[in-house]
């Protein structure tokens, strides 16, 4: 019998699917469940894979490894897909595919199942990320293919003796870890409706947050947070202690129209209250240690690292390319950013740094003034050259002046 390594979240989609991959394709399945802070209780999911028939069930807590080898580099390179979105299902699909094939090699599996429906960017991710790590094995995707209805999954499930998990009766469909959550489908659908209340998890309503300001300070090293209010924390218990902090004061939210992989456009609510701090604190520190010109770099590859990660594409030389770069550009992106927190707004209104570009003296208009005027004369003589040879030669038409 062929095996098979199931990713598996406990819910009723992929609990249907153990069954039914043995009925249909004959496969033996292992599953694995993975926790990257997505609320998991990975216990449970063992239990449950075991008991509705999987040969094997792994379960595996993969927050570390997600904030070290994915959060983490993504925050240094700034990647904000279509300039918003964090990006926290899409990295996880990489990290998440990784562990699969490792699973898959441990347990002598051919091939690689996983719970993604046929419109989402999500198949894409899972499948291309497995065959960047191991071209051999095949990838299948029983929701795509059964065409079932939830009414004749309950049924399925009912059938065959598979209890139903007890999911929080939601017009929506989420998906979360601990980089942020995603929220779609019900009255999100259109685009000119507010999201109701019900929508976010993670954040207060604005209106319910305190009025009274909460200041955060973030210290960076080399790009990597290190520090909250100056009590140094690793990355993960950082995130988390962001995500609270912020949550509570309304920041993190984000309603946007999606441009996916497959050409469609979608209406995306996301809440990410660290992310969104991080993001903002880490842009605060570069523009201080940075030079205009990689500043510059820095937002194309900052586009164009979103563009992979979101594309499926973590694994392909481009993005590991931009990688080596972004870590060296990191350098001394050491210092401390300030930020003001106030019922949904997220502010900086301060940074500071020992390799800070910024020099007081050359800036200052006050007394202590130490630019070199002279410089200035010499400089605009030059750089306007260009401009004033041509209007010797080439005299103005009068729409070359408006
Ligand atoms: N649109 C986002 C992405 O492609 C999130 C999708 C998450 N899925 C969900 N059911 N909410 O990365």
């Amino acid at each position: 019998m062929n095996r098979v390594v199931l990713a598996y979240s406990g819910g009723l989609d992929t609990s249907v699917a153990i069954r039914w991959l043995r009925e249909k394709y004959d496969l033996e399945v292992v599953t694995l469940t993975a926790d990257l802070g997505g609320g998991i209780d990975l216990e449970e999911a063992r239990r449950r894979a075991l008991d509705i028939g999987a040969r094997d069930a792994y379960v595996v807590d993969g927050r570390e490894e997600f904030v070290s080898d994915f959060v983490m580099p993504a925050l240094q390179a700034g990647a904000l897909y279509e300039d918003l979105y964090p990006l926290a299902t899409a990295l996880a699909r990489p990290l998440i595919a990784r562990i699969m094939v490792g699973v898959a090699r441990r347990s002598n599996a051919s091939l690689i199942a996983h719970g993604c429906t046929g419109k989402g960017n999500d198949q894409v991710r899972f499948d291309v990320a497995t065959t960047a790590l191991a071209p051999d094995l095949k990838v299948i995707a029983p929701i795509r293919e059964w065409h079932m209805s939830r009414e004749e999954e309950i049924e399925y499930a009912r059938r065959h003796g598979i209890e139903v998990p007890v999911e929080r009766e939601s017009p929506y469909s989420t998906d979360e870890n601990l980089w942020g959550r995603s929220c779609e489908c019900g009255i999100l659908e259109d685009p000119s409706v507010e999201p109701p209340e019900d929508a976010y998890a993670w954040t207060c309503r604005r209106q319910e947050a305190p009025t009274t300001p909460r200041y955060l300070e973030v210290d960076f090293e080399s790009g990597i947070p290190v520090r909250v209010d100056g009590t140094a924390m690793g990355a993960l218990e950082l995130i988390e202690e962001l995500n609270r902090i912020a949550g509570e004061t309304g920041v993190g939210r984000i309603d946007m129209i999606e441009n996916r992989l497959i050409g469609l456009k979608s209406r995306e609510i996301y809440e990410a209250p660290a992310a969104v701090v991080l993001h903002a604190a880490h842009r605060a520190v570069e523009d201080l240690t940075l030079t205009k010109d990689t500043l510059r770099f820095n937002r194309l590859v900052g586009q164009t690292y979103a563009d992979l990660i979101y594309n499926g594409l973590w694994f392909g030389a481009l993005r590991r390319d931009l990688a080596a770069y972004v870590s060296s550009a990191q350098r001394h992106v050491t210092g401390t950013a300030r930020l003001k927190l106030q019922q949904g707004s997220c502010t900086v209104v301060g940074r500071t740094s020992p390799a800070s570009l910024y020099d007081h003296d050359l800036a200052t208009y006050g007394g202590e003034d130490t630019f070199d005027y002279r410089a200035a004369d010499g400089f605009i003589a030059l750089w306007g050259l260009p401009l004033r040879v041509q209007a010797r030669r080439q005299s103005l038409v009068p729409s070359d002046a408006e």
